[in-house]
This record gives C-alpha cells, structure tokens and sequence, in this order.
C-alpha cells in the first residue's frame, strides 16, 4: 500500500518559485520508486497575488492549506518599499497569520558549517547546533496598541505575552530534540536579568522539564552574551532554546556564520500534528536576483529534509542532506544556476536507488 503526502506547495515571489522547484525536483527523486507519492497542491500567494487581487491570505486558502499534511513555501514579498505593496502587510498577513493560525509553535533553524562552506569567522570550529525559537507567543503576538499616533504626545506598546503552557510545550520539545542528539545540551537564552517576569517564568519551566530528561545538560546565557560566543565560540552550542524575539535576532546571526543565507532551512513545525507544519528557506525572495538562476536552491532542498523528518520519514531525510552535504563538498567555486545545483542533487539521489 502506498503512503500518500498531501503537499500544500507555496512557491511565492521572487526566487521563490526557482528555489521550490528545485526542492520538489529533490522531493520527487528521494521518493521516486518508493511507495510514497507526493501529492502537491500549488498556492498563489505573495506579493504578486497581492497586486493582481487585493488580498494577501484569505479564509478559503488558509481552510485549504490546513488540509494538507505538510506545506513547502519559497520566499514571499516584494522589493523593499514598492509603494504599491504599502499595504500589503505580508509579513503580519500571511507569514505570520499562517503561523499562528497553524499553531506552529516550534521554530526550528539548524545551524552547520559544513565541510567545504567558508565561514566569515577565522576559527569557526565544529559548528553543528539548533535554535528552538517558539513561534507563537512573545513580543511577536501583536498585544498592543497606540494613541494620539502622529502626535508629540504618541503612546506605543507591544507586551511580550508568554504563557506557562506556550513556553512549557516548546521548552519540552527543545529537551527531547537534545536527549536526541550526540551532545545532549541544551542552552536556555533569555535577558532574565532585566525581563525578570517573562524571564523568570522560562529559568522555572527548564529547571522543572529538566528533571524528566537527566541525560541533557543545561545551561543557560543571556541574549547578549549569547550573540558573543555566537561569534567567539559557536562550536559550544547544542540546542539552544528561547523566546521569538530573540530566537528570530539570533538565527539571522547563525546563519551567517555557518555559509550563509542560501543554506539556511528552517521549519515552523507544529509538533502535535492538528495541524501542518511548514517548512522553508530562512531567506527571502531575493528581488536583486530574481529570474535569473542566481539563487542557491540549498537552503529549500534542506527545509525538504526537514520536512521529510517532521513525516517520520528519517530514512529519506537522511539521504537528502548526505546528497547536500556531498554536493557542497564537491563545489569549486565555479557558479552553477540554481537549476543545475537542483539537479546535480536530485540525480545523485536517483543513483543512490
Ligand atoms: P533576502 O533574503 O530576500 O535577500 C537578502 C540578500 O541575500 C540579497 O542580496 C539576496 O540576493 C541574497 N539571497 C537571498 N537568498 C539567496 C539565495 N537562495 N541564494 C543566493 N543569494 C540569496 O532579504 P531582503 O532583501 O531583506 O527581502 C526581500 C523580500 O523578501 C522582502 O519583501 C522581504 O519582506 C521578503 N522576505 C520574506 C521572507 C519569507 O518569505 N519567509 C523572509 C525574509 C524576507
Ligand atoms: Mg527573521
């Protein structure tokens, strides 16, 4: 009997559509000749739907794609400061709503500096760790509000909101993804020094989680110490666990110092399965190279293993990032389109059958 995946397929703008071909090319080819059959529904969403219709997520879309086991997205937005997207709110609209409508309450960003990937640190190390971002609470859950905006007298806030139950899920998932891993550790990162009453809330839930998983070692850092040892020392990182705001500050940071953003995946995962996770390259749509095969397809063909794993797939997962890994150890520097770098991947996965 077959296994059948219910793709929701959300190419987006930009180089998203190139780099999600190449990601589908390499789903096909890992599933190719197995009893798992991919069946992918496309999306027409973004920047580019925004400008044709006026709407940015709608009901009927965000029902459909609830009804898919897993979602690929590529990149959505314009170029920065098109005045004709003014209003198009997709990071809130879409991004976001998707987010949260879909309770993905895990970010999950791996960070490797694989062999053969320049690293603009001297002496990187062996940098092989991930950042748990939750994904649904925080400063990013839009509590707040303004008065007399425009005015001298203008008021802003936006309150961080956390919840004993929002940070124990994602705090317990972080302690099995470490009891999991060689290493076994795990860093709490948060500003518990100054944001003492969200801080306090997060220390007390790790210091109870941990006692189920004595196997992981816990330590903890605040956010500034921890964009440090970022640069100075990134190889002591395992797992790393903290808030959205900080989660999202730290990653850009990661994934700069392990090769860049076109090898940057990341999945927002809903871990209970109510409801599909959804994976993606941490880049955006790239509008400088769009069109024009410039894009490294990477970072979307790592969110499929990703993707792949979240499916309880880990056999297949395993051989995408073994057939990434070596792609990137066999580049010369010589530029390749982002079709062929698709392709090279996708063939050597098709060899390997
Ligand atoms: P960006 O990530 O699109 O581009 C930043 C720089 O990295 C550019 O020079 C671009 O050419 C380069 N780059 C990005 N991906 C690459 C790849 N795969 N291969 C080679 N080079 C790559 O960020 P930017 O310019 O700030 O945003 C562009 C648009 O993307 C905006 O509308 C922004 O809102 C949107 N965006 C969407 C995201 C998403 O869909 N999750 C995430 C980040 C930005
Ligand atoms: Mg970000």
């Amino acid at each position: 009997m077959s296994r059948v995946i219910t793709l929701a397929v959300i190419p987006g703008d930009g180089i998203g559509p190139e780099v999600v071909s190449e990601a589908v090319k390499v789903l096909e080819a890992v599933t190719a000749g197995s009893d798992i059959v991919v069946d992918s529904h496309y999306f027409s969403l973004g920047a580019a739907r925004f400008l044709d219709t006026g709407d940015v997520l709608s009901d009927v879309d965000l029902e459909a794609i609830k009804q898919h086991d897993a979602i690929l997205l590529g990149a959505v937005g314009g170029t920065p400061g098109d005045p004709r997207l003014a209003d198009a709110n997709i990071e809130r609209g879409l991004l976001l709503k998707l987010r949260f409508s879909l309770d993905h309450y895990v970010n999950l960003r791996p960070s490797v500096l694989y062999r053969g990937v320049p690293s603009p640190l001297a002496e990187p190390g062996d940098v092989d760790f991930v950042v748990v971002r939750e994904g649904t609470e925080g400063p990013y859950v839009g509590n707040g509000g303004t008065i007399r905006q425009g005015t001298q007298n203008e008021v802003a806030n936006e309150v961080s909101v956390n919840t004993a139950y929002g940070v124990e899920r994602v705090v317990r998932y972080a302690f099995a993804t470490a009891s999991a891993r060689p290493r076994k550790k795990l860093t709490l990162v948060h500003k518990t020094n100054v944001l003492v009453f969200a801080g306090s809330l997060w220390q007390r839930i790790v210091n109870e989680v941990a006692i189920e998983f004595p196997d992981v070692a816990v330590d903890y850092l605040h956010v500034d110490a921890a964009t440090i040892f970022l640069v100075t020392n990134p190889a002591r990182f395992d797992v790393i666990v903290t808030d959205n705001l900080f989660g999202d500050i730290l990653t850009d940071l990661a994934a700069a110092i392990s090769g860049g953003i076109g090898l940057a995946a990341s999945g927002n995962i809903n871990p209970d399965g109510r409801f599909p996770s959804m994976f993606e390259p941490v880049h955006g749509s790239a509008p400088d190279i769009a069109g024009k095969q410039l894009a490294d397809p990477t970072a979307a063909i790592l969110s499929v293993a990703l993707l792949l794993d979240h499916l309880g797939l880990a056999e297949q997962a395993a051989r995408v990032n073994a057939a990434v890994i070596a792609d990137i150890a066999a580049r010369t520097g010589e530029a390749r389109g982002t079709a062929e770098i698709g392709d090279a991947i996708a063939r050597s996965l098709s060899r390997n059958d």
